[in-house]
């Protein structure tokens, strides 16, 4: 295929460059996501320092002129806590999710309550017609006066808007159906994403106006469009959450102004509520002395949350046993399976084995090994665990059980949720509990499963 003047052959998914046309992307592995785009003359690349209109000469790091800009809030605590305190003027965050999951019901809430206390906020749709926004903001009780909606999708036109307005918070619905009108390609295609993110930081870094902007995400739960749209904005939020049920998780993965915490939230007609207890939720429909439910504290940010980690292990019929996991990395659940057959002694290759996070969050600390690893002995041998007892610790090749960072807060967790026991790593030193809390450090996975009881009758 021949190239035409200006353009280069670009990758859809990655971003990345290609000399020639090709059906693979070397980048990413991606099969026919090679495009031709024209490109635009481009600006020398400028750091943020410049964008705000600051010096770019080499200043000791002692004479950085700064004012503490201070937060405001979005109305919401649970969002608040995943903005990590507040709305910080002039940042650029994006909020992914798949379709249908609330992102516009989100975002629709803020700019009501944004607009009640703070100043005026300019909600795009390019999405959906203004009457449309109105019936969901009736719907959700989200009217203000100052919260302006527009349906447009040309960003110089947005722009022009938004200078007479000077909001307050700029709110894009979303990225991939804006366009800039001087870019020849479509929009939602890499480079009218890319250009559209860079326009769009450029005004939150020069007028102080926060910016959100709702992203589609690919079918592998990615956010659509080049891989630099995020390292550009200041925050990513991903909402989830599985569709037939009301709750869902707003998910910060990256997040530039505090720790990456999580907000949970219930949907329903009237919008999305709080839900300030999350282990109470996570919790409330665990199945009391079923084998193979385990409760695990784990750490989501600075934020203690108690989960139900479940397992079923049962014969397998197939000449390879089947291996399922929702919430948890599957190789972890290889791994803890090979270390119960091979240091714990329970013959559990000819096993399937299914694993589940019940309330939707994904785990990836290594606090969560030995909650697993007895949940998967606990369906093996069929003997329930104890539904007072919490399980906190990582599990090594060998199946002694390593420490975890912020322990006490994961008990104290616990308390407050009325267990009553909790199995430690037997090296975690001193740690202050309620007296009727009982704490049992163990060195070994085959200790722990001593502690509780299973796995004698395979001994
Ligand atoms: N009239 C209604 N009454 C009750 N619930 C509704 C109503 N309309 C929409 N919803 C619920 O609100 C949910 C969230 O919709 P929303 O438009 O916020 O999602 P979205 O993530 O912005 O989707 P999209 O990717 O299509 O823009 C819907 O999945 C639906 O369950
Ligand atoms: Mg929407």
């Amino acid at each position: 295929m021949a190239k035409k003047k200006n353009t280069a052959w670009m990758c859809q998914s990655c971003g990345q460059r290609s000399v020639k046309w090709a059906g693979y992307c070397g980048s990413c592995g991606e099969w026919n996501t090679i495009v031709e785009e024209v490109i635009q003359s481009e600006e020398p690349p400028r750091g943020i320092g410049a964008l705000a209109g600051a010096s770019s000469k080499p200043v000791s790091i002692n004479k950085v002129s700064f004012t503490e800009t201070p937060r405001f809030p979005s109305g919401s605590l649970e969002l608040d806590r995943v903005l990590g305190g507040g709305i910080v003027p002039g940042s650029f965050i994006l909020v992914g999710g798949d379709p249908g999951i609330g992102k516009s019901t989100l975002l629709t809430h803020l700019a009501s309550r944004v607009a009640e206390s703070w100043g005026p906020v300019l909600y795009v749709s390019s999405e959906e017609s203004p009457q449309q926004v109105r019936l969901r903001a009736e719907r959700l009780g989200a009217m203000a006066d100052t919260f302006l909606v527009m349906a447009e999708a040309d960003l110089d036109r947005i722009d022009e808007y938004r200078k007479g307005l000077n909001p307050k918070v700029l709110i894009i619905d979303s990225i991939q159906t804006v366009y800039k009108p001087d870019i020849p390609s479509a929009p939602g295609s890499v480079v009218q994403v890319r250009e559209c993110a860079a326009q769009l930081l450029r005004i939150a870094k020069n007028t102080g106006t926060a910016v959100f902007i709702a992203g589609h995400v690919t079918k592998d739960g990615a956010i659509a469009g080049p891989r630099v749209l995020e390292h550009m904005v200041d925050t990513v939020l991903y909402f989830e959450g599985e569709r037939h049920t009301q709750y869902r998780i707003l998910q910060a993965v990256k997040n530039r102004f505090g720790a990456l915490e999580i907000g949970v939230y219930e949907i329903g007609d009237e919008g999305l509520i709080d839900i300030p207890n999350a282990s109470e939720l996570f919790l409330a429909e665990r199945p009391v002395g079923a084998s193979g439910s385990v409760v695990v504290p784990i750490m989501e940010g600075t934020r203690p949350v108690l989960v139900e980690v479940q397992a079923l292990v049962s014969a397998s019929y197939y000449q390879n046993a089947r291996r399922t996991t929702t919430g948890v990395d599957v190789n972890r659940l290889q791994l803890l399976i090979a270390v119960l057959e091979k240091r714990v002694g329970l013959p559990m290759s000819n096993s399937d084995a299914f694993v589940k996070v019940t309330s939707g969050i994904k785990i990836d600390e290594p606090a969560v090994d030995l909650g697993l690893a007895m949940a998967l002995a606990s369906s093996f041998c069929d003997c329930p665990m104890d539904p007072h007892t919490v399980v906190i610790g990582e599990v090594g090749l060998a199946g002694e059980v390593r420490g975890v960072s912020q322990l006490e807060h994961r008990i104290r967790e616990s308390q407050k949720m009325g267990f009553q026991k909790a199995i430690i790593p037997a090296n975690a030193g001193r740690v202050k509990v309620d007296s009727d809390f009982k704490l049992t450090g163990v060195r070994t996975l085959v200790e722990a499963l001593q502690v509780v009881g299973i796995g004698k009758q395979e001994k």
